[in-house]
């Protein structure tokens, strides 16, 4: 069998390790760069993973070592929080850096390198004009992605992604472990959450499907939420159901500042709230027309927010594989 070989640049986050998973009943095998060897060492033992090598990708010269020899360059590298912007621009620079200047810089290594397909994650809503400093920047990012004709992008807009390791519902399930309420912002802000497993497929899909270049695709899962009802489904799947009281818009807003400035990653940030007044939800999902059947929340999320099967849709059928 002839082997296709593709990077997975941002490959070793939540999203990335199913894709990567997904690849394995594929001819295609996968390289992916990371700041932190250590922290992504574990993909090593997913079949298609030939390498995984610590490297900047914002540096140029990287991208030159990394890039050839590929078929193809996925870009999964996303930020949820950034400094706010200066007057006069539309992001911060973390999200200019990480959203719109790398995917610039990976489309002209792919132009400079002879690679011609690219697939580039970007988010749900993303809109130029958008309420949110991510949102926007996301925005430009896609701009970026489809910045070279040399090279056929695609790009994705998934809704909120679920599974096992995601960072929302298992956020708002442990919240619920260790508070006796929730006071929530933007509760009735409503997304379409989508099954990482069904991600991982569509990028799949689109990476054997050249009709999918020139395009935007957006993902989303089979039933509308508010957060409010998410928030209560995640405390009730995980065996701590909490009330949840919303908070009117400035008691919000003032919540989200004084969670940002905690030390740590933020569990919330002003961006973050404003990225929920606008609804994030989509009737152009295009999972059926990849033949892929939308999983519903209610199927997968109780039994891995109950902790009891915590990689229970990672395929590790063939974890065991001599390399
Ligand atoms: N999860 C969702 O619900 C969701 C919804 C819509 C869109 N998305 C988009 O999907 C993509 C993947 O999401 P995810 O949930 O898999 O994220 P994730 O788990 O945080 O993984 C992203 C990976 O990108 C790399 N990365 C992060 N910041 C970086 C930076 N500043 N420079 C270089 N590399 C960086 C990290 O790899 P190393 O630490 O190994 O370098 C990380 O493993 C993102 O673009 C996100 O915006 C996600």
């Amino acid at each position: 069998m002839e082997f296709h070989s593709v990077l997975i640049i941002g490959g070793s986050g939540f999203i990335g390790h199913h894709i990567v998973d997904k690849l394995a009943l594929t001819d295609w095998r996968v390289m992916v760069p990371t700041r932190h060897y250590d922290n992504a060492k574990d993909l090593l033992q997913l079949p298609p993973v030939d390498d995984v090598i610590e490297a900047d990708v914002h540096d140029e010269a990287a991208l030159d070592r990394l890039v050839p020899g590929n078929q193809a360059v996925i870009n999964l590298v996303g930020i949820l929080h950034g400094t706010q912007s200066k007057s006069g621009e539309r992001y911060g620079p973390e999200f200019a850096k990480a959203h719109v200047e790398l995917p610039r810089k990976i489309v002209a290594a792919c132009a400079r390198h002879g690679v011609h397909r690219y697939l580039h994650m970007s988010a749900l809503g993303a809109d130029k004009h958008a309420p949110s400093m991510y949102l926007r920047s996301k925005a430009d990012g896609e701009e970026a992605a489809f910045s070279n004709p040399a090279v056929a992008t695609t790009v994705f807009r998934p809704s909120v992604v679920f599974g096992a390791e995601d960072h929302f519902l298992n956020l708002f399930a442990n919240l619920q472990k260790y508070f006796p309420l929730l006071l929530l912002g933007s509760a009735d802000a409503r997304f379409q959450p989508v099954f990482v497993e069904d991600v991982a497929r569509a990028f799949v899909h689109a990476l054997q499907d050249e009709s999918t270049i020139g395009k935007i695709v957006e993902l989303a899962g089979p039933k509308v939420y508010t957060l409010r009802e998410l928030v209560r489904l995640a405390g009730i799947f995980s065996g701590h159901p909490r009330p949840v009281i919303a908070l009117p818009e400035p008691l919000a807003r003032l919540q989200a500042a004084l969670l940002e400035h905690m030390p740590g990653e933020p569990l919330m940030t002003r961006d973050n709230f404003d990225s929920m007044k606008v609804d994030n939800v989509t009737s152009n999902s295009m999972l059926e027309a990849f033949g892929i059947e939308p999983t519903a929340l209610e199927e997968v999320a109780p039994s891995y927010l109950q902790g009891r099967r915590p990689h229970e849709h990672v395929d590790t059928v063939h974890l065991n594989r001599p390399r």
